[in-house]
């Protein structure tokens, strides 16, 4: 019966074609932490120390996820979970693809985490939790919003008037108060860059 045979040349090729082309493993490198914590600069850090090596990579932040694919989210508990699958669904065509994929979100809660873990696959998530206190971040304020928060102008800011629970068992955790951002990416290259090559 003709409607029957799927020709093997219609089947899309597999994530280990892929990654046999790229001569790499696809990976989720996920970032959880406060705003203003230095996840998105370790992970740019981290990206071209990556690159330099001859590796694929992709970054998902707010600039590039927040102001297309999710422009139509905000900061309720809600939009949060809908943000990170999102975030979740797309990082997991990219790490399928074979690409080594850093995400940086903050993702407050381990539900959030533990909910991108599952569609991405647990064998593939690497937790690395960018630890630095609150006090620090606010003192940074990159984008004056923890002032904005502190006044009231801002609902439901994370480490101010929403929560964040720090990750239980992250593989990794980097407090950019005590550590610079190479010292940060000398750490991620040890952790990663074996999950990354082929043998
Ligand atoms: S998440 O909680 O859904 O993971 P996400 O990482 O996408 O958050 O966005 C956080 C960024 O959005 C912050 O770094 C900050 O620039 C901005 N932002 C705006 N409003 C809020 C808010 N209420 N809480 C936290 N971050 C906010």
């Amino acid at each position: 019966m003709v409607e029957h045979i799927y020709p093997i040349f219609d089947k899309m090729l597999t994530r280990a074609d892929k990654e046999d082309l790229l001569g790499q493993h696809g990976v989720m490198i996920w970032f959880t932490g406060l705003s203003g914590s230095g996840k998105s600069t370790i992970a740019i850090a981290l990206e071209r120390e990556l690159h330099k090596r001859g590796i694929l990579c992709r970054i998902l932040d707010g600039d590039n996820i927040r102001s297309g694919i999710n422009n139509n989210l905000g900061f309720t508990e809600a939009d949060r979970v809908e943000n990170i699958r999102r975030i979740a669904e797309v990082s997991k065509l990219f790490v399928d693809t074979g690409i080594v994929t850093l995400a940086a979100f903050i993702s407050p809660n381990n539900d959030i985490r533990e909910m991108a873990a599952r569609i991405i696959g647990q064998d593939d998530f690497v937790e690395v939790y960018v630890s630095t206190p609150i006090e620090e971040c606010e003192r940074r304020d990159v984008k004056g919003l923890y002032a904005k928060a502190r006044r009231g102008e801002i609902k439901n800011f994370t480490g101010v008037s929403a929560p964040f629970e720090a990750p239980a068992h992250p593989a990794l955790t980097l407090d950019t108060s005590m550590l610079s951002v190479e010292e940060s990416v000398g750490k991620l290259l040890e952790l990663v860059l074996p999950k990354i090559q082929k043998k």
